[in-house]
């Protein structure tokens, strides 16, 4: 039987973690360890994202799958782990909102003015032409 786990990364994970989100071009700003969840997949990383607390509001974000994971519901699960462990309305900005409209995301007009940054230097820049989106998480 397959043996998942999802808990806080120890360094080696978190040194991972930071490859990956540089090879999928993810967010890394002001990445701490404590911030970030990993899905372990019979003891391998599979997944990983993490919450990072904005001065004006909660952001949902460096949500990642290693390839050869991908398409077995593990980004699902990781997002579903990480919003069950807070109870305030948290914030993501995306160009895939599909994947995120299935776990509850909304997409919104009105949101912190930090992620309005993050979406013209960040999101924008990385991914021109595509349509980015910020979404809103409302509990
Ligand atoms: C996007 C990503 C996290 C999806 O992970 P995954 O484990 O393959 O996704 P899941 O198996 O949990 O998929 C859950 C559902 O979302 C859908 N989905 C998966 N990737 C999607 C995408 N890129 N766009 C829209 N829907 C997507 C699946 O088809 C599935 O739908 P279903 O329930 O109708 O079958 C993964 O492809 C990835 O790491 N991509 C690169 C990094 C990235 O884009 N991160 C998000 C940045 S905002």
């Amino acid at each position: 039987m397959i043996n998942i786990v999802v808990r806080q990364p120890n360094e080696a994970e978190f040194e991972d973690v930071r490859s990956y989100l540089k090879k999928f071009v993810l967010d890394s700003s002001e990445a701490t360890k404590e911030q970030f969840k990993v899905l372990l997949y019979d003891d391998k990383l599979a997944a990983f994202g993490r919450l990072k607390q904005r001065k004006d509001g909660t952001e949902l974000c460096s949500i990642g799958v290693v390839e050869e994971y991908r398409g077995k519901k593990l980004g699902e699960a990781i997002v579903k782990d990480i919003l069950s462990t807070i109870n305030t309305d948290v914030y993501l900005v995306t160009v895939i909102p599909n994947f995120f409209k299935k776990l509850g995301f909304k997409e919104t007009k009105e949101y912190p003015a930090s992620l309005k940054d993050k979406r013209e230097n960040f999101c924008e820049y990385h991914h021109p032409g595509d349509c980015v989106t910020v979404m809103k998480c409302s509990h």
